[in-house]
C-alpha cells in the first residue's frame, strides 16, 4: 500500500556541466507538511520543477496516487490537484486581486451568472482565510511584496489542491502575514492536501513541517523530523551553522 501522494524517486537533472540533482527521493503524504532547505543552488527549485511538469529529469520517476506521471505535463498535473507557487512573483498585475482567483478557477469551463457568482464567492470566501478581504479590489500589480506572496497563496488555493509546493512563500512577509501564512498551509494540511514547502527561513520551516528533507549539491543529504534534522551534525556543518538564525 502506497500512501505517499507523491513522491519523486532517482531524480536526475543536469544543465550543461551543472548536475543540478543527483538520485533526488523526496515525497509526501496527503495531509502532511514537509520542507525542502538547502542553500543556494542546492536544486529546490529544480526539484519543483520536476515535480510540478515544467522541466523534464534527465533520469528518475515521479508517481502520483501510485501511477506513473513521469511524462505528463505540467497542465495535466496542475488540472488533477498539483499546484505550485513560484519563487519569482507571478500575478496578473493589472488585474485586482480578487480577479486573480477568479482567473485561476476557468480553467474547469462553464460559464453564465450562476457560475460566475460561485467563483467570486469561492475567491472571496480563500481571501478572507488568508486575511486578504480589504485588498479584493487592488489591483495585484501594485502590492507589496509580502501581500502579493498570500495573494498567491490564496490563488494556488482557491481551486483546492491535491498537493502544494510552495517555493519561498514568506520571503518578503512580516512576522504576522508568515504566521497568517502558516496557519492557512496548516488548514489545508487538515483538509487532506500534502504541502512541500522551500524556505531558507529554518526557523520557520522546523516550526511549520513534520518532516524535514535537506538538499546540497544536488543530493538528498538528511531527512527525518525537524527534531532529527536539527540534530544532525553534517546538516549543521553544511548549512544550518552558515545558514540563517533560528537553529
Ligand atoms: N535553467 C537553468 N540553466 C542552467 N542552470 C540552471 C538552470 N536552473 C538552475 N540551474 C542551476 O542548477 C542549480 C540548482 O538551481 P536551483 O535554482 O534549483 O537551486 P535552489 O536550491 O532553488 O537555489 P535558491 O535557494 O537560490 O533558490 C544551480 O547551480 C543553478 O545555477
Ligand atoms: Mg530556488
Amino acid at each position: 500500500m502506497n500512501d505517499r501522494l507523491l513522491r519523486a524517486s532517482g531524480i536526475d537533472v543536469r544543465f550543461g556541466g551543472v548536475h543540478a540533482l543527483r538520485d533526488v527521493a523526496v515525497s509526501v503524504g496527503a495531509g502532511e507538511i514537509c520542507g525542502l532547505i538547502g542553500p543556494n543552488g542546492a536544486g529546490k527549485t529544480t526539484l519543483f520543477d520536476v515535480l510540478s511538469g515544467m522541466r523534464r529529469p534527465d533520469a528518475g520517476a515521479i508517481t502520483y496516487d501510485g501511477r506513473d506521471i513521469t511524462g505528463r505535463s505540467s497542465v495535466w498535473r496542475a488540472r488533477r490537484g498539483i499546484r505550485r507557487t513560484f519563487q519569482r512573483r507571478q500575478l496578473f498585475g493589472e488585474l485586482t486581486v480578487a480577479d486573480n482567483l477568479v482567473v485561476a478557477q476557468e480553467w474547469r469551463g462553464g460559464a453564465g451568472s450562476a457560475v460566475r457568482r460561485r467563483r467570486r464567492e469561492r475567491a472571496a470566501a480563500v481571501l478572507h482565510t488568508c486575511g486578504l478581504e480589504t485588498l479584493a479590489g487592488s489591483y495585484a500589480g501594485g502590492l507589496p511584496v509580502g501581500q502579493a506572496r498570500m495573494v498567491e497563496l490564496a490563488r494556488a488555493l482557491v481551486d483546492p489542491p491535491r498537493v502544494l509546493l510552495l517555493d519561498e512563500p514568506v520571503s518578503g512577509m512580516t512576522a504576522q502575514e508568515c504566521g497568517v501564512l502558516a496557519a492557512v498551509v496548516r488548514g489545508a494540511a487538515r483538509e487532506g492536501c500534502g504541502v512541500l514547502v522551500v524556505e531558507h527561513d529554518v526557523s520557520f520551516v522546523m516550526g511549520l513541517c513534520s518532516r524535514v528533507v535537506v538538499l546540497d549539491r544536488g543530493g538528498v543529504l538528511a531527512e527525518g523530523t525537524a527534531a532529527e534534522v536539527r540534530a544532525d551534525l553534517a546538516v549543521r556543518e553544511a548549512y544550518l551553522g552558515a545558514g540563517p538564525a533560528g537553529v
